[in-house]
């Protein structure tokens, strides 16, 4: 929650007690440049022991509440017909409403059902913007994505407050290109992961599905940070700045067909589900299933996720809960910003990304920005970031590069894992590094999956900069940091 002190300053202050701790440690910077060599200066390929913050993603790393692993403790582990699964089918009606529940056992999970169920070849899949893996099953299926986004979305020094909204005139002119026929729905993200976790209003999400229902397109609905999205309702959309963040998910999800998320996020477990009230889509899911995932009360999670999930869906409801990184996320920012980094605004829901070609204005887009500056801050801090650019886009049928909208190098600020010291820690090192920018060089690839290539490719640094950067680094700060 922000709290303002005596000097008029508003610092956010956690709202919960830490009592379960994880020892972290922090390698020099020799290791540092050893380690990212080993790891192929992907900091996916990193070790934790190597690690000092682990801000690659919110993915599963959120802290679970004392409540939720009190939940585990009680789980019933039946194949068939576990009560975990009917405390997770009540909170899914109570929190969104839908009287059908499928567990899953992540968000990508959910997304090869729905390309499975959905997606023929030669669809076209609308969305407000595409994440990798909702990419990937789309395109396996044989669809084509299309993102039909505002032109305030790639604006990385926006104001404007919903950058993730979808554009309803380009909707229109889409539906009416392709035609309805060959859309099998409209996914809207909530909050869009690879343009800086920006969320959407909720008059934009009404309006899309006045657009979609006079179509008969099912409106399907991404909620990974569902109660992030409905945070940032409340803050920027005066219209819901007095209603609950239980109220606003009510009425997000009262225009929503079909519901999905990844729970590793807004639910902070390792699980993910779909929802719905049409028994039409539930049938038609439900008997791929067993196929892909597992039985219908466990879904291919384990029971004791199932049984945090249930908690989770209701803790997320929580205003201190739903605020807790979107709060330390605009602290964080609002400090680069007077330190003159380069970075997304306003400030979204899971990370605080850096724009890497603001950053590294020398570096063309065929040279990796985003990567090339994910790998610095690692060597500069010990602090792991992802890389959200042109290596997250795979190349095209014919071998071409496909440039990413955007270089960012994201900061994620997993929910009540990282505390203001060491949010000021990073903001120190990301600053000596815009200050040492210019040694920052290229990167090249040396083994080039062909798939979701930023997970496990491997690449090295152009005209061997990191041992130039590590040097610099050992100048300002001596050998023991
Ligand atoms: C918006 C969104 N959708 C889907 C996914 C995929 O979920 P999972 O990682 O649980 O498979 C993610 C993961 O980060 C996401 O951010």
């Amino acid at each position: 929650m922000n709290i303002r002190l005596s000097t008029g300053k508003l610092i956010p202050v956690e709202m919960h007690k830490i009592r379960i701790v994880q020892r972290t440690t922090l390698p020099t910077v020799r290791r540092r440049l050893e380690a990212i060599g080993e790891a192929g200066y992907n900091t996916f390929l990193l070790r934790t022991r190597d690690v000092f913050l682990d801000m690659l993603t919110d993915s599963g790393t959120n802290a679970m509440s004392d409540n939720q692993l009190a939940a585990m403790m009680v789980s019933d582990d039946a194949y068939a017909g576990s009560e975990s699964f009917y405390k997770l089918a009540d909170a899914v009606k109570d929190v969104l409403g839908f009287n059908y529940t499928i567990p899953v056992h992540q968000g990508r999970a959910a997304e090869h059902l729905l390309a499975k169920v959905f997606v023929k070849p030669g669809d076209v899949v609308l969305m407000n913007y595409h994440f990798t893996t909702t990419k990937a099953h789309m395109e396996l299926a044989g669809a084509t994505v299309l993102e039909i986004f505002t032109n305030e979305a790639l604006n990385t020094e926006s104001t404007s407050p919903f950058r993730g909204n979808l554009d309803l005139a380009k909707l229109t002119d889409a539906i009416e290109t392709y035609g309805p026929e060959k859309i099998p729905f409209v996914r809207m993200e909530a909050t869009t992961n690879l343009i800086g976790g920006q969320p959407f209003s909720l008059e934009n999400l009404r309006a899309v599905k006045k657009i979609t229902a006079q179509f008969k397109i099912p409106l399907v609905f991404d909620g990974s940070l569902i109660s992030e999205n409905a945070y940032f309702i409340k803050q920027r959309e005066k219209k819901y700045a007095d209603e609950s963040i239980s109220q606003i998910i009510r009425e997000m999800m009262s225009v929503v067909d079909l519901f999905y998320l990844s729970g590793r996020k807004s639910t902070s477990v390792r699980g993910g589900l779909m929802a719905t009230n049409e028994k039409k889509y539930y049938d038609q899911i439900l008997a791929w299933l067993p196929v892909y995932e597992g039985f219908a009360t466990y879904g291919g999670m384990s029971t004791k996720e199932v049984e945090a999930m249930a908690v989770g869906l209701r803790e997320m409801t929580d205003v201190n809960v739903a605020g807790a990184s979107p709060d330390l996320i605009q602290y964080f920012v609002e400090r680069l910003l007077e330190n003159e980094v380069p970075v997304v605004t306003p400030p979204g829901g899971l990370a605080c990304h850096i724009d890497a070609k603001r950053f590294l204005p020398h570096l063309p887009q065929s040279e990796y920005p985003a990567g090339a500056l994910a790998a610095a801050i690692y060597l500069a801090s010990g602090v792991r970031s992802m890389e959200r650019g042109t290596i997250s886009m795979d190349r095209d049928a014919q071998g071409n590069e496909v440039y990413a909208d955007l270089e960012l190098a994201r900061l994620a600020v997993p929910r009540r894992v990282y505390t203001m010291s060491h949010i000021q820690y990073v903001v120190d090192r990301l600053t000596w590094l815009r200050q040492h920018s210019e040694l920052i060089g290229g990167l090249r690839f040396i083994e080039e999956p062909k798939v979701l290539r930023f997970f496990f490719g491997r690449l090295e640094p152009l005209a061997n900069w990191g041992s130039k950067l590590a040097k610099a680094f050992e100048a300002d700060f001596g050998t023991d940091l």
